[in-house]
């Protein structure tokens, strides 16, 4: 007399008793693999650590030179231009502000607005507070900042710091700058409100 196969109701199926166990190989390899990775990091970490970018106290210009509510142009060594702008007058650093012209959200060079004592950029109406904060625009949504750079006044002089050491691409008279830390002044003209990309 035949007699019909039966299978326990407990017994697990053969195909999930596969799942379950390429389900469990899969958790061990992606565990072992956020394992490596981490000991990768670190190796990475100690073997190329990072370096700061050299920096160096720069002359800008005399404090007269810039009154108040006024702003020049400064070009930093590596290309880099900066708004400085002038916001008191008890002759210290603190009445001055340094801030990469370069908007954050995509590149555009922002200017400085005295009237409406903000920085704007004309790309996507980007609007930035007198320290450099995004106040409207895709840049405020992002919760971004102008970059601020360190200023010091020394016998009635202005000096900023800022890095050195990116090559300057550019024109002949651009590259004579690299290597003896040359940087460019000057006032800020309605030319420089033109919108520009950053290439
Ligand atoms: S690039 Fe400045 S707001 Fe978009």
């Amino acid at each position: 007399m035949e007699r019909e196969a039966t299978t326990s109701p407990e017994a697990p199926q053969p195909s999930r008793r596969s799942f379950l166990v390429g389900s469990s190989r899969l958790a061990m390899l992606a565990g072992l693999a956020a394992g490596y990775g981490a000991l990768a990091r670190i190796a990475a970490r100690y073997l190329y650590p990072a370096t700061e970018e050299p920096k160096q106290w720069l002359f800008v210009t005399e404090l007269a030179a810039v009154p108040l509510g006024g702003s020049l142009r400064y070009v930093a060594p590596t290309g880099e231009p900066v708004a400085i702008t002038r916001q008191g007058e008890a002759g210290v650093a603190a009445d001055f502000v340094a801030l990469s012209s370069t908007c954050p959200h995509l590149g555009c060079q922002v200017h400085w607005q005295a009237a409406e004592k903000r920085f704007f950029c004309p790309c996507h109406n980007g609007a930035f507070d007198p320290s450099g904060k995004a106040v409207s625009g895709p840049p405020a949504d992002a919760g971004q900042a102008l970059a601020a750079y360190p200023l010091k006044v020394e016998g009635g002089l202005l000096f900023i710091e800022v890095p050195v050491e990116r090559v300057v691409q550019g024109s002949p008279g651009d590259r004579r700058g690299h290597g003896s830390h040359a940087s460019r002044t000057v006032p800020e003209t309605p030319a420089d409100r033109t919108t520009r990309r950053r290439a």
